[in-house]
């Protein structure tokens, strides 16, 4: 049983060497999807750039691509101060993500108009919406989002190749005609954009949650494929949709997840490293040495609750596999599953830390300046150690220079960078 064991963690290890060919890798696939050439990193041009501070004025926002839906409405003062701001979560089923497009944009406009109702927001007025929508888009505009596809188990059919901001408002023209949708970003873009209306010195955005994914500022003369559009000078946001690189080595758990997964053969760093996965990941190891386990139902929070299990005897592990028909397992082999949660979420720190330096060294190769990254999701909030992990991995990379880097978590930044996007459009343009 150990043997086996050790043979699988081999195959979960990165090493250092790893790590740097990880790094090479990235870089040019950022370079070839900069350029518009086929790469597994899209390199997504978002026609937001960074705020001034001075943005100002109420915004409804609404927030879908995780868990949850969310709906807030915010004022912000300019002076980078954001004033009065108010959100409420509304549970998104399967059934809401897996119908039809019109569906969901239904229930989010009737979510919408219950949100106004609730907190007395004026229905008969006009309002402007920034739309976070987490998942890839393709765009010419702040006011538009064709979806590339969909990630993240969703699967609303008739949305692929559509612009989403004209399905969300043609939903919410049946419940709340005075209002609608006048931007869209994605959640990395709007961590970084709130992050940065308040600390111009911030310069990525990363999500690890239940996706992952990060954005950080680009040169626009870098983004060769925008320069047929005009725009040539300033920095603009590009969405790295990182989620789906695939330059390095996987396993045959991470084989057999991605078969089984909504959309196989993609997403590939996302499968290894996000809360969606990481949990499934687990479970394929630990059913190949107990096979009552059903790896689908092996959810992330099992495996924070078996590492954040610390008493000697290990409690916590029997507890979880009760729950799957795994009687009282003797310490060695309570010692055996939490290797295996350790294996998998040492494997996503590290990941999610190369990502990071990669992308830090695409805009500063020495690492000769400061950089603020602002961050959020649940695994890097919530998995125990995560976050540790990842920094000890920057140090490990970039030693004391890793210093200049500094992981700042920006919590519900999705709903309040979306209302500074909405407010960057002028008054004409709104
Ligand atoms: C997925 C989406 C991406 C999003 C990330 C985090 O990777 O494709 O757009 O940013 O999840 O939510």
């Amino acid at each position: 049983m150990s043997d086996k064991l050790n043979d699988i963690e081999h195959t979960f290890h990165i090493s250092r060497g790893e790590i740097k060919k990880f790094m090479r890798d990235f870089h040019s696939e950022m370079e070839r999807g900069l350029r518009g050439l086929s790469s597994s990193l899209a390199m997504l041009p978002t026609y937001a750039g960074r705020p001034k501070g001075t943005e100002r004025g109420n915004f409804l926002a609404i927030d879908l691509g995780g868990t949850n839906l969310r709906i807030a409405a915010a004022r912000l003062k300019g002076r980078r101060k954001m004033g009065s701001y108010v959100s409420d979560k509304f549970v998104l089923e399967k059934k809401h993500i897996t119908n039809t497009g019109k569906a969901l944009f239904d229930f989010i406009a009737s979510c919408t108009r219950d949100f106004m109702a609730r907190h007395k927001i004026n229905l008969k007025e006009k309002h402007n919406i920034g739309f976070t929508f987490s998942f890839p888009v393709r765009k010419k505009r702040i006011s538009e989002g064709i979806l590339v596809g969909w990630t993240k188990g969703f699967s609303a059919r008739g949305v692929k190749g559509k612009n989403v901001v004209r399905l969300l408002n043609r939903s919410l023209e049946k419940y709340i005609p005075r209002t609608s949708a006048i931007a869209i970003t994605n959640d990395t873009v709007s961590t970084l954009v709130a992050k940065s209306y308040e600390d111009p010195c911030s310069d990525v955005g990363v999500i690890l949650g239940t996706g992952t994914n990060a954005c950080y500022y680009e040169k626009i003369s870098n983004i060769e494929k925008l320069q047929t559009s005009g725009i040539s000078s300033g920095e603009m946001i590009v969405n790295i949709e990182w989620g789906n690189f695939n330059g390095f080595k996987r396993t045959r758990f991470d084989r057999a997840l991605d078969r089984a997964s909504e959309n196989p053969g993609r997403q590939f760093l996302e499968k290894m490293v996000s809360g969606l996965y990481i949990g499934n990941l687990a479970g394929l190891i630990l059913a190949d040495f107990w096979n009552c386990i059903k790896p689908k139902d092996f959810k992330a929070e099992y495996i924070s609750e078996i590492e954040s299990d610390t008493q000697k005897n290990l409690p916590g592990v029997n507890r979880v596999l009760r729950r799957f028909g795994v009687q009282d397992l003797g310490l060695s082999e309570r010692k055996m599953v939490k290797k295996i949660c350790a294996m998998v979420s040492v494997r996503a720190a590290r990941l999610a830390a190369a990502a990071i330096a990669s992308v830090v060294t695409k805009m500063d190769p020495a690492l000769a300046k400061k950089h603020t990254i602002a961050i959020d999701g649940s695994v890097y909030e919530k998995h125990p150690g995560f976050s540790k992990l990842v920094k000890l991995t920057l140090k490990e990379i970039f030693g004391e220079r890793a210093a200049n880097i500094t992981l700042k978590l920006t919590k519900d930044a999705s709903c309040k960078g979306a209302a500074i996007v909405a407010a960057t459009l002028s008054r004409e343009e709104r």
